[in-house]
Protein backbone atom coordinates (compact mmCIF):
# COMPACT_ATOMS: atom_id res chain seq x y z
CA UNK A 1 0.00 0.00 0.00
CA UNK A 2 0.81 3.34 -0.78
CA UNK A 3 0.17 6.83 0.44
CA UNK A 4 0.88 10.56 0.19
CA UNK A 5 2.49 11.81 3.49
CA UNK A 6 0.23 14.01 5.26
CA UNK A 7 1.29 14.31 8.71
CA UNK A 8 4.51 13.51 11.06
CA UNK A 9 4.56 10.03 11.99
CA UNK A 10 4.80 9.21 8.42
CA UNK A 11 7.68 11.78 7.86
CA UNK A 12 9.49 10.29 10.25
CA UNK A 13 9.33 6.90 8.81
CA UNK A 14 10.42 8.57 5.18
CA UNK A 15 13.60 9.61 7.21
CA UNK A 16 13.98 6.42 8.89
CA UNK A 17 14.00 4.70 5.24
CA UNK A 18 16.08 7.24 3.89
CA UNK A 19 18.37 7.43 7.23
CA UNK A 20 19.28 3.50 6.30
CA UNK A 21 19.33 3.08 2.47
CA UNK A 22 21.27 6.47 1.28
CA UNK A 23 23.05 7.60 4.75
CA UNK A 24 24.24 3.94 6.22
CA UNK A 25 24.03 2.00 3.24
CA UNK A 26 25.15 4.03 0.25
CA UNK A 27 27.23 6.59 2.41
CA UNK A 28 25.79 9.56 1.75
CA UNK A 29 26.17 12.91 3.90
CA UNK A 30 23.19 13.64 6.12
CA UNK A 31 23.92 17.12 5.00
CA UNK A 32 23.79 16.04 1.09
CA UNK A 33 20.90 14.18 2.07
CA UNK A 34 18.50 16.51 4.25
CA UNK A 35 18.85 19.32 1.47
CA UNK A 36 16.83 22.67 1.36
CA UNK A 37 13.67 20.72 -0.09
CA UNK A 38 12.94 19.04 2.51
CA UNK A 39 10.05 20.89 3.97
CA UNK A 40 8.44 21.56 0.42
CA UNK A 41 8.81 18.33 -1.53
CA UNK A 42 6.31 16.08 -1.63
CA UNK A 43 7.20 12.51 -0.30
CA UNK A 44 5.21 9.18 -0.94
CA UNK A 45 5.38 6.13 1.90
CA UNK A 46 4.67 2.65 0.83
CA UNK A 47 4.29 -0.44 3.59
CA UNK A 48 3.89 -4.25 3.80
CA UNK A 49 1.10 -6.60 4.21
CA UNK A 50 1.92 -5.89 7.96
CA UNK A 51 1.95 -2.26 8.02
CA UNK A 52 5.73 -1.83 8.49
CA UNK A 53 6.95 0.79 6.02
CA UNK A 54 9.17 -0.12 3.56
CA UNK A 55 9.54 2.25 0.99
CA UNK A 56 9.60 6.24 -0.17
CA UNK A 57 10.00 8.64 -2.74
CA UNK A 58 9.74 12.47 -3.17
CA UNK A 59 9.17 14.85 -6.05
CA UNK A 60 8.80 18.48 -6.54
CA UNK A 61 7.38 20.29 -9.35
CA UNK A 62 10.10 22.34 -10.87
CA UNK A 63 8.18 24.48 -13.47
CA UNK A 64 5.86 22.10 -15.61
CA UNK A 65 8.27 19.10 -14.89
CA UNK A 66 8.04 16.86 -11.23
CA UNK A 67 11.16 16.03 -10.18
CA UNK A 68 11.05 12.77 -8.86
CA UNK A 69 13.63 12.18 -6.05
CA UNK A 70 14.59 9.96 -3.00
CA UNK A 71 13.73 6.78 -4.23
CA UNK A 72 14.34 4.11 -2.24
CA UNK A 73 13.22 0.44 -1.08
CA UNK A 74 14.70 -1.40 2.08
CA UNK A 75 17.08 -3.72 1.22
CA UNK A 76 15.02 -6.81 2.08
CA UNK A 77 12.37 -6.39 0.29
CA UNK A 78 13.87 -5.68 -3.16
CA UNK A 79 13.40 -7.23 -6.50
CA UNK A 80 9.99 -7.65 -5.61
CA UNK A 81 8.18 -5.08 -7.85
CA UNK A 82 7.37 -2.46 -5.16
CA UNK A 83 10.13 -0.11 -6.52
CA UNK A 84 8.46 0.08 -9.69
CA UNK A 85 4.49 0.50 -8.25
CA UNK A 86 6.35 3.22 -5.69
CA UNK A 87 7.20 4.77 -9.40
CA UNK A 88 3.93 4.52 -10.88
CA UNK A 89 1.80 5.66 -7.87
CA UNK A 90 4.08 9.16 -7.98
CA UNK A 91 3.17 9.43 -11.52
CA UNK A 92 -0.11 8.88 -10.63
CA UNK A 93 -0.53 11.22 -8.15
CA UNK A 94 1.80 13.83 -10.00
CA UNK A 95 -0.25 13.32 -13.19
CA UNK A 96 -3.74 14.08 -11.15
CA UNK A 97 -1.63 17.41 -10.24
CA UNK A 98 -2.25 18.01 -13.69
CA UNK A 99 2.13 16.69 -14.33
CA UNK A 100 2.85 15.29 -17.83
CA UNK A 101 6.59 15.21 -17.73
CA UNK A 102 9.24 13.39 -14.93
CA UNK A 103 12.63 13.88 -14.55
CA UNK A 104 15.34 12.27 -12.33
CA UNK A 105 18.89 12.05 -11.31
CA UNK A 106 19.62 8.06 -11.45
CA UNK A 107 22.33 6.54 -9.87
CA UNK A 108 24.00 4.73 -12.69
CA UNK A 109 23.31 1.28 -11.36
CA UNK A 110 19.48 1.82 -10.99
CA UNK A 111 19.27 3.10 -14.84
CA UNK A 112 17.51 0.04 -16.31
CA UNK A 113 15.09 -0.12 -13.18
CA UNK A 114 13.66 3.26 -14.37
CA UNK A 115 14.17 1.95 -18.12
CA UNK A 116 12.03 -0.64 -17.10
CA UNK A 117 9.46 2.26 -16.63
CA UNK A 118 9.73 3.99 -19.63
CA UNK A 119 12.58 6.30 -18.31
CA UNK A 120 15.54 7.30 -20.88
CA UNK A 121 18.53 8.75 -20.30
CA UNK A 122 20.35 11.90 -21.31
CA UNK A 123 23.69 13.90 -20.97
CA UNK A 124 26.59 12.76 -19.13
CA UNK A 125 27.68 11.01 -16.19
CA UNK A 126 28.10 13.35 -13.52
CA UNK A 127 28.56 12.86 -9.84
CA UNK A 128 26.53 13.84 -6.46
CA UNK A 129 27.30 12.75 -3.24
CA UNK A 130 30.22 10.90 -4.33
CA UNK A 131 27.50 8.16 -6.91
CA UNK A 132 27.84 8.64 -10.33
CA UNK A 133 24.41 9.75 -11.85
CA UNK A 134 22.47 10.68 -15.15
CA UNK A 135 19.28 12.84 -16.06
CA UNK A 136 16.70 10.52 -16.88
CA UNK A 137 13.38 11.83 -18.12
CA UNK A 138 9.64 11.02 -19.25
CA UNK A 139 6.81 11.93 -20.61
CA UNK A 140 3.22 11.16 -19.97
CA UNK A 141 -0.03 11.71 -22.33
N1 LIG B 1 19.51 -3.42 -12.44
C1 LIG B 1 18.70 -3.86 -13.44
N2 LIG B 1 17.37 -3.97 -13.34
C2 LIG B 1 16.83 -3.65 -12.18
C3 LIG B 1 17.58 -3.22 -11.06
C4 LIG B 1 18.98 -3.10 -11.24
N3 LIG B 1 19.79 -2.66 -10.25
N4 LIG B 1 16.76 -2.99 -10.01
C5 LIG B 1 15.53 -3.30 -10.48
N5 LIG B 1 15.57 -3.68 -11.77
C6 LIG B 1 14.46 -4.03 -12.63
C7 LIG B 1 13.78 -5.29 -12.16
O1 LIG B 1 14.36 -6.43 -12.75
C8 LIG B 1 12.36 -5.07 -12.60
O2 LIG B 1 12.20 -5.39 -13.97
P1 LIG B 1 10.87 -6.18 -14.48
O3 LIG B 1 9.69 -5.30 -14.16
O4 LIG B 1 11.12 -6.35 -15.92
O5 LIG B 1 10.87 -7.45 -13.70
C9 LIG B 1 12.17 -3.57 -12.48
O6 LIG B 1 13.48 -3.00 -12.54
C10 LIG B 1 11.47 -3.21 -11.21
O7 LIG B 1 12.22 -3.69 -10.12
P2 LIG B 1 11.66 -3.59 -8.62
O8 LIG B 1 11.69 -4.93 -7.97
O9 LIG B 1 10.39 -2.84 -8.62
O10 LIG B 1 12.82 -2.69 -7.95
P3 LIG B 1 13.12 -2.56 -6.38
O11 LIG B 1 11.90 -2.66 -5.56
O12 LIG B 1 14.25 -3.47 -6.06
O13 LIG B 1 13.64 -1.03 -6.31
C11 LIG B 1 15.51 0.48 -6.29
C12 LIG B 1 14.71 -0.56 -7.10
C13 LIG B 1 16.59 1.08 -7.20
C14 LIG B 1 14.57 1.62 -5.83
C15 LIG B 1 16.13 -0.25 -5.06
O14 LIG B 1 17.09 -1.18 -5.53
C16 LIG B 1 16.81 0.68 -4.05
O15 LIG B 1 16.15 1.26 -3.18
N6 LIG B 1 18.16 0.79 -4.12
C17 LIG B 1 18.91 1.59 -3.15
C18 LIG B 1 18.64 3.07 -3.28
C19 LIG B 1 18.84 3.56 -4.69
O16 LIG B 1 19.85 3.27 -5.32
N7 LIG B 1 17.86 4.33 -5.17
C20 LIG B 1 17.87 4.85 -6.51
C21 LIG B 1 18.44 6.20 -6.49
S1 LIG B 1 18.45 6.89 -8.14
Amino acid sequence: MFKQVNNDLDYQHVRAIRETVFVKEQGVSPSEEYDEHELTAQYVIGYDASGDPIATARYRGIGDTAKIERVAVLKNNRGQGIGKKLIQYIEKIASEQGYQHFKLGAQTHAIPFYEALGYVAYGDVFMDANIPHRYMKKTIN
